[in-house]
């Protein structure tokens, strides 16, 4: 079982788009998937045909009430296992404050995912853009961390921050560790964005994933119809750049 974290404290990077749709094509290849939304925007939850006001149990359940991992796992029409959010979650920082041991509520709620029913391949988590108690549940619980980065000016503003984050929670957990750098929204028309992807290339180097997640706006408009791009549109450059993703994911993880 891998678990794999969707985090960058910027918004709007692609992290929401590639946590559905890498989740979409994991499950494409056979391979048994729970996505979690650790977002209280809800936007993954809603990304994979869920209505996220209606859930019976969301992920604030289960971090705030004590409720199992389990009884808050629906399957969702994209194929694959969701355990949603919505905006319970907000105010979860300020909800905890002065208790112990809160950035381990998530990797607790996960040991309860005993069982072969529950032998997933791939967990993927989606954070919210913030390095917030949240995120910190989701680098804690996780092993492999992906940094999906758009390539414009600003895009390495930040990322010191977030190096660091990962460095430090490296003492609380040993297996964190930065999984793959993901351009996304990529223009290749577009020299400042051939510019910053070099930079990257340079600065990261083996840490970046071969696949580049072009502009497209069928990813975009997926979201919308409550589908996932493998469902609104298959043969388009999104839907093919997430399954080649997911390709390169599963051989690293064969490799490993
Ligand atoms: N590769 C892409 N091509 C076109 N639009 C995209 C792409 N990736 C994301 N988007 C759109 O950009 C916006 C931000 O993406 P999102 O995944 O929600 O980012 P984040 O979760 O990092 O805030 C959304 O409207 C989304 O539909
Ligand atoms: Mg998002």
């Amino acid at each position: 079982m891998e678990i794999l974290a969707i985090a960058n404290q910027k918004g709007g990077v692609g992290k929401t788009t590639t946590a559905v749709n890498l989740a979409a094509s994991l499950a494409a290849r056979r391979k048994k998937v729970l996505m979690i939304d650790l977002d209280p925007q809800g936007n993954a939850t809603t990304g994979t045909g869920l209505q996220k006001q209606a859930l019976k149990m969301s992920i604030a359940d289960v971090l705030l009430d004590g409720v199992s991992l389990k009884d808050a796992i629906v399957a969702s029409p994209a194929g694959f296992d969701v355990v949603g959010a919505n905006r319970d979650l907000s105010g979860i920082d300020i909800t905890l404050m002065g208790q112990t041991d809160t950035h381990l509520l998530l990797t607790k709620a996960m040991a309860a995912l005993e069982g072969a029913a529950y032998q997933y391949d791939y967990i993927i988590i989606d954070c919210a853009p913030s390095l917030n108690l949240l995120t910190i549940n989701a680098m804690v619980a996780t092993n492999g961390v992906i940094i999906p980065m758009q390539c414009e000016y600003y895009a390495l503003e930040g990322l010191a921050d977030l190096s660091q984050t990962i460095e430090r929670l490296k003492e609380l957990n040993p297996d964190l560790y930065i999984r793959g750098v993901l351009r996304t929204l990529f223009d290749n028309r577009n020299t400042l964005a051939n510019d910053v992807s070099g930079e990257l290339e340079a600065y990261f180097g083996d840490l970046m994933f071969q696949t580049v997640i072009p502009r497209n706006v069928r990813l975009a408009e997926a979201p919308a119809h409550g589908m996932t791009v493998l469902e609104y549109d298959k043969c388009s450059k999104g839907a093919q750049a997430y399954r080649k993703l997911a390709a390169e994911i599963v051989k690293q993880s064969a490799a490993k």
